[in-house]
């Protein structure tokens, strides 16, 4: 097996949840099933309402899930205790939104270590490690700015670095070009293939934009809350069907 040679980092199987009791009651996720293995990126693609955030964000462990097994990087969501989660949440997985959720009241490199001041770590090794991840994403020269006055895609950089600087091992991207003209959406795009070819970083981006699933090596699409097609399972099917045709060709 294959599969066994990589590290699977989210594991997602059969996974349900719905919103809203009763009569009122919708299901937004029918029974999910979804592997990434280490050093992948998968584009997650769907139309507005598919199911997409929910499961990005059950993925992330921000939000519940009713049945169905949970486990990202070796930890079962089911069994983790709150503390756990949220170690994980913040040194392991990196989040990127459409809009940015940068404070304007700070510099950038005051949003980029923002996730700093939650750990016991020195202020000045901080902003050292603040300043290589603008670094990272070509920003350095714009730290001591507010992001107010950035532009959009100077914004997601800066909205970047910060889900960098923990060097987290998952990047977690929920339509991260929605608000960016289609060129800077690309160039987004292409620095999250850099990330992944240079720092073998594991990528699952989500968006509604089905050009953009030509950066991406293994493409998801999702319908009403069902996977409707995976790359990595269609490879899979492949070598069914090859097989089922020599069967018959044997056969004849
Ligand atoms: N907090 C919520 N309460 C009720 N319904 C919700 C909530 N969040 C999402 N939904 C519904 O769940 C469905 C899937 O939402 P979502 O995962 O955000 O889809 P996508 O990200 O693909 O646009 C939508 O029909 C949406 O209206
Ligand atoms: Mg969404």
């Amino acid at each position: 097996m294959p599969s066994q040679a990589f590290e699977t980092v989210v594991s997602v199987r059969d996974v349900h949840k719905s919103y809203g009791k009763g009569q009122a009651k919708t299901p937004v996720l029918r029974g999910v099933s979804l592997e990434i293995q280490k050093g992948e990126i998968v584009a997650l693609i769907g139309q507005s309402g598919s199911g997409k955030s929910t499961l990005l964000n059950i993925i992330g462990s921000l939000d519940t899930w009713e049945s169905g097994q949970v486990e990202v990087m070796g930890i079962d969501f089911s069994k983790a205790r709150e503390t756990e989660l949220a170690a994980m949440r913040n040194e392991q997985i990196g989040f990127v939104f459409q809009s940015f959720n940068l404070l304007d009241h700070l510099t950038c490199i005051e949003n980029v270590v923002l996730p700093a001041s939650f750990t016991s770590m020195r202020e000045k090794d901080a902003r050292e490690q603040g300043m290589e991840a603008l670094r990272r994403v070509g920003l350095e020269e714009l730290a001591h700015r507010p992001p107010g006055e950035l532009s959009g895609g100077q914004k997601q950089r800066v909205a970047i670095a910060r889900a960098l600087y923990n060097k987290p091992k998952l990047l977690l991207c929920d339509e991260p070009t929605g608000n960016l003209d289609s060129e800077t959406g690309e160039n987004v795009i292409e620095f999250f293939g850099e990330l992944n070819r240079e720092d073998g970083m594991t990528l699952l981006i989500v968006t509604h934009e089905e050009r953009l699933s030509r950066f991406a090596e293994r493409v998801v699409h999702i319908k009403d809350g069902v996977i409707q097609s995976d790359d990595a399972s269609e490879l899979h099917d492949v070598s069914k069907e090859d097989s089922g045709a020599l069967a018959e060709e044997n056969a004849s």
